[in-house]
């Protein structure tokens, strides 16, 4: 099947929430309100619109999204910008057939390409390691709520990046409601 990865577009706004909406309706551990954070994200100062990617198929449906949005380190004064991949979304009938994994890669070469330097997820730790996640108290980062530490996870995206970094997540207001 053919998909093409690309930028999401003020259009494909109100597909992209149903995409969301769709994806996480059968997961447990979820409030059914990702599709509310998106949109919270993007009318926020931690949105970067390039970092918002769509997957499309031939019919140039939207069949998936991810997203990353600003994030900080914070360490008593010090802070260090990084970022946030969530929500990650593949509507039901497409998933498990590697889209989730074509836009997390898009998504973190995008983040590269830009000049980001780190990526923290909270997610499952048996999905997220093959991307090069670890867990981020490898580097004594923390969340900023309690979470075992084997699903909070980070990633330097410039090998060597987090090396002097170390404090607790500070997500942006959107993830806050
Ligand atoms: C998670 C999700 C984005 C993965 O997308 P996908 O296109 O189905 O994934 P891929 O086809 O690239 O990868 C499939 C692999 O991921 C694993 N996987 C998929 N969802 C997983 C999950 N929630 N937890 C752990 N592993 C998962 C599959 O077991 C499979 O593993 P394998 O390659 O070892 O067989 C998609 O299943 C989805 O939208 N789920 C609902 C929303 C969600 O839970 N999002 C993640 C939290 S932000």
């Amino acid at each position: 099947m053919e998909i093409i990865i690309r930028q999401e577009m003020p259009e494909d706004y109100q597909k992209t929430e149903d995409i969301v909406k769709k994806a996480f309706s059968n997961v447990e551990i979820s409030d059914k309100t990702e599709h509310f954070l998106v949109n919270r994200i993007r009318t926020s100062n931690a949105f970067i619109p390039e970092l918002s990617l769509v997957a499309v198929n031939q019919d140039k449906e939207i069949v998936g999204h991810v997203l990353l949005s600003k994030i900080e380190i914070v360490d008593g004064d010090q802070s260090v910008e990084s970022l946030a991949l969530a929500p990650v979304s593949v509507t039901p009938e497409y998933q498990q057939q590697g889209i989730g994994s074509q836009l997390i890669r898009a998504a973190l070469d995008k983040a590269k390409e830009h000049g980001y330097q780190s990526v923290i997820v909270l997610g499952h730790p048996d999905y997220y390691p093959r991307f090069g996640f670890k867990q981020a108290m490898l580097w004594r980062i923390r969340a900023p709520f309690d979470v075992p530490n084997e699903v909070f996870m980070a990633l330097e995206i410039v090998e060597g990046s987090l090396k002097k970094v170390q404090g607790v997540v500070k997500y942006s207001d959107a993830f806050e409601e």
